[in-house]
Formats: C-alpha cells, structure tokens, sequence
C-alpha cells in the first residue's frame, strides 16, 4: 500500500484545522482552537489504488512553528492556504513557500494553493482572480474552499496526492 504524507501550512486562523477535519471526520468544527501539533489518516482511493494518507495540520500561530521545518522535510505534498479574508495571510505563503523550496531542494514540490472560507460574502477582500495569478506565478494548483460548506474540501486533499502520484 502506498503512504504519503501531506502538510497542511498557512497562518493562523486561516482554517487548516477546520479543512483537515472536515475532509478526514466530514465534520465543521466553529470554535478556534490553535494547532501546536495534530496528526490524522485517512484512506483513500485514486486510480482504482488504495492511499494511505497521513495529514500533518500544522500551527499558524507563531510561537508554536518553531517545528515547521521538522515537518516539510517529512512531507511529500502541501497545501498552502490562505484566507479570502485575510491578505496578510496570502502574502506570508510566499515565506512559507520558499522555506519549502528550500528545505526540499526542488521547485517542482507537489503544492496546492488554497484559499479558504470562500463563502464569506461581506468580509472576503481577496477575489479568486488574486488565487489564480499567485497559483500561475507559483506554477501550482489552486482551489477556492470553504470548510464550512464543504466546497472544493475533497478536490484539494485528492489533487495533492494525485500530482504527488502522477509526477
Ligand atoms: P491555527 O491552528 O492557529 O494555525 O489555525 P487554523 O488555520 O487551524 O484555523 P482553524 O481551522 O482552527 O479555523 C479558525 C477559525 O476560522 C475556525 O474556528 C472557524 O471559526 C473559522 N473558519 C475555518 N474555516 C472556515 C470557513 O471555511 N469559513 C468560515 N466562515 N470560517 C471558517
Ligand atoms: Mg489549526
């Protein structure tokens, strides 16, 4: 059976958590619990083939990221995500992105670019144009999602691993 680990980056708040909970329990949890460290698994099926998932959601808030690197270096793929609502969120992927390249040596590292809590209507100040130009500068994958809908959850988690399968 094939295993892979996934890492799931971002500041904190972005919604990491809520994502990773949402794809593995089907499951939207509302209160804000800050992630030192939590891992799941989960099996899925692609290409008629059995995957072993294990998910590293990883913490946002600063003085817990101290073990970032520890967990890039262990990864196979990685979801960078932001929140439409956050620019500031947006623009600390591209520290985060870097520290990728450079842990794992290689520009061509199986990334998806998400940006989370699409169904905030009132609040939201990035538009999906602002994803998909960061996605085609970065050569990535990009997804808009909401945890709290489910929308594009399952896409991001299969895109990974399917980019991390087929490269
Ligand atoms: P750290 O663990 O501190 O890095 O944060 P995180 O990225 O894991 O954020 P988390 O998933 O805990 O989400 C923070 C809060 O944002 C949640 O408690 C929700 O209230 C909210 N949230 C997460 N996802 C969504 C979403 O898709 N839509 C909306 N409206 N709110 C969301
Ligand atoms: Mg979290």
């Amino acid at each position: 059976m094939r295993e892979y680990k996934i890492v799931v980056l971002g500041s904190g708040g972005v919604g990491k958590s809520c994502l990773t909970v949402q794809f593995v329990q089907g499951i939207y949890v509302e209160t804000y619990d800050p992630t030192i460290e939590d891992s799941y698994r989960k099996q899925i099926e692609i290409d008629d083939k059995v995957i072993d998932l294990e998910i590293l959601d990883t913490a946002g808030v600063q003085q817990f990221t101290a073990m970032r690197e520890l967990y890039i270096k262990s990864g196979k793929g990685f979801l960078l995500v932001y929140s439409v609502d956050d620019p500031n969120s947006l623009k600390e992927l591209e520290r985060i992105r870097e520290q990728v390249l450079r842990i794992k040596d290689n520009s061509n590292m199986p990334i998806v670019l998400v940006g989370n809590k699409s169904d905030l209507v009132e609040t939201r100040k990035l538009t999906p144009q602002d994803g998909i130009e960061k996605a085609a500068n970065w050569n990535c994958s990009f997804y808009e999602t909401s945890a709290l809908n489910k929308s594009n959850v399952d896409n991001v988690f299969v895109n990974v691993v399917e980019q991390i399968i087929r490269r």
